[in-house]
């Protein structure tokens, strides 16, 4: 964290040091939507982009502001998602607003299923974003899903996702949770410690029905990514440790659920951490849970583990200079592994899941943002930041505050007209650390009224957002084909003094 101690802090405003990198050197790369950041149906009206950037359709037919696109009144260049032009999108629906390119999600699921043989086996992580119509794409998509809370769950099956797939998770799971998760039939309870175990026998026994468990090791990895959200080292809340092999509280949780009249062991699970782009990490915890499979197998000769759960955690591009690992490869390795190592201890081979979240739900989505106030501040030695306001802030998004978070952001309601400017977009919150994209290149000429697009926010934005400042959540629409309808509406203020009790 950027903790320091009471007083001036000068060391990130002497030079304007940036995350930006170089300035654009044209125009169009201003405006251009680098393609593994952005949504696969983004385009921009008539602007000829070139290099990395998407290259755009030059499409007029959808236009119904007036203007003809690529060379109308307002210069054109307009952003468009999946055909729907986002001046459209924010007049019928208020800015800020989160717009989800459906066919993106989909297609990003099916590539998960295609690459892990099952789409059984890919339980999309409901916590990047969850919402009725959203499990019902991921089960109309085969997938399975995972819930970490009787929130999750409830969202779930409103939705009619079928329990029999759905796995739910979290170390303090309540005992209302699960028994709402016994009662409903759902598929897997992830266990995570000793006394949940107890608690969930009991728990089944009582309601007469046996259910399925994963136990859920701690494989102590240090995954290379923010602290706060890598999860296999020794150090953290989560899971049993493997460490003393047939000793470990992993290899005891198994002795203690094979003993349960209530529980029935279907596999086991580790999940390394989040936004991950190296893929040794997942390699050695693969190795290491087919090694406790090899120990476990000395105590228990006709122990099965029909399923091995690697987690989630395959990191997306936010900006052009992230190259996240392509799904096929880490499902062919994975796979491989846990087939080879398991052939060499002469175990069956289980199937192996996975559980990605963000890698799904992340970069289909993006944020669109109303300009506000424009500000200009002098730093010292003679350089300056411009501050671009905009109407949301750290409430729709608190990844930059929380985890230095970057963002790709472009003006998105018309093409750049004067040359790139360094900019810092923040929001419309009462603290200095607001700030939804700490650099970027912004044309010079932006003005309040403009629409501003950040892209890549469709996992850990809406699902992490609040009420700070009494500010009511963005509704969320989703785009397909040229037309947007809506998944979640705004909330109004009428919605925050319904929480009032007196
Ligand atoms: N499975 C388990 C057990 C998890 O804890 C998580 C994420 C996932 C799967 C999905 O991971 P993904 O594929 O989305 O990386 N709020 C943070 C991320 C927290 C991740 C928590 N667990 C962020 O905004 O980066």
């Amino acid at each position: 964290m950027r903790a320091h101690p009471a007083g001036p802090r000068h060391a990130d405003v002497l030079t304007v040091a940036s995350s930006a990198g170089p300035p654009p050197a044209t125009l169009a790369a201003l405006d251009a939507l680098p393609a593994a950041v952005w949504p696969r149906g983004a385009t921009r009206d008539g602007a000829a982009i070139t290099g990395a950037g998407r290259t755009t359709t030059g499409d007029t037919t959808r236009n119904t502001t007036g203007d003809t696109a690529g060379d109308g009144a307002d210069g054109g260049g307009v952003l468009r998602l999946a055909g729907v032009d986002c001046r459209d999108l924010a007049a019928e629906y208020g800015t800020p607003l989160f717009v989800v390119d459906e066919a993106d999600f989909r297609a990003r699921c099916g590539e998960y299923a295609a690459a892990f043989g099952d789409a059984g086996l890919v339980h999309y992580a409901a916590k990047a974003f969850l919402c009725a119509e959203v499990a019902r794409w991921v089960d109309q998509e085969g997938l399975s899903l995972d819930v970490c809370s009787g929130g999750e769950l409830a969202v779930a099956l409103r939705a009619g996702f079928p329990p029999g797939r759905i796995a739910m998770h979290g170390n303090n799971k309540s005992v209302a949770e699960l028994t709402a998760a016994l009662r409903a039939g759902v598929g897997t309870v992830v266990l995570d410690s000793f006394a949940e175990i107890a608690r969930l026998d009991h728990l089944a026994r009582e309601l007469g029905v046996r259910a399925g468990v994963m136990v859920r090791t701690t494989v102590g990895i240090e995954a290379h990514t923010h602290e706060f959200i890598a999860t296999a080292h020794e150090d953290q809340k989560f899971g049993f440790s493997i460490s003393g092999g047939p000793d470990s509280d992993a290899a005891e949780a198994v002795h203690r659920v094979l003993k349960s009249e209530g529980l029935n062991l279907v596999g086991l699970h580790s999940h390394i951490g989040s936004q991950i782009f190296d893929a040794g990490g997942f390699k050695l915890a693969a190795h290491r849970v087919i090694g406790l499979m090899a120990d476990l197998r000395e105590r228990h000769q006709d122990l099965e583990v029909p399923v091995v759960d690697l987690g989630g955690g395959l990191g997306i591009a936010y900006t052009a200079l992230d190259d996240p690992l392509p799904v096929e490869e880490i499902a062919i390795s994975l796979r491989s592994i846990v087939a080879r190592e398991c052939a060499f201890a002469g175990l069956p081979t289980p199937r192996v899941a996975v559980e990605p979240g963000r890698a799904i739900a992340g970069p289909g989505t993006v944020t669109l943002y109303e300009v506000g106030t424009i500000k200009d501040v002098e730093l010292d030695g003679g350089t300056r930041r411009r501050y671009v306001s905009v109407d949301g802030g750290m409430s729709d998004n608190i990844r930059t505050a929380l985890y230095d978070a970057v963002y790709d952001c472009r003006l998105a309601s018309r093409r750049a007209l004067a040359p790139p400017e360094l900019c810092r977009v923040v929001g419309k919150h009462c603290e200095t650390g607001d700030v939804v994209v700490r650099d970027c290149w912004l044309p010079a000429d932006l003005a309040p009224g403009d629409l501003l697009a950040v892209a890549a926010t469709g996992a850990y934005c809406y699902s992490m957002a609040s009420n700070y400042n009494r500010l009511p959540r963005p509704a969320v629409v989703a785009v397909r084909d040229g037309a947007a309808r809506p998944l979640l509406r705004r909330e109004t203020v009428e919605d925050l003094l319904r929480l009032e009790a007196t």
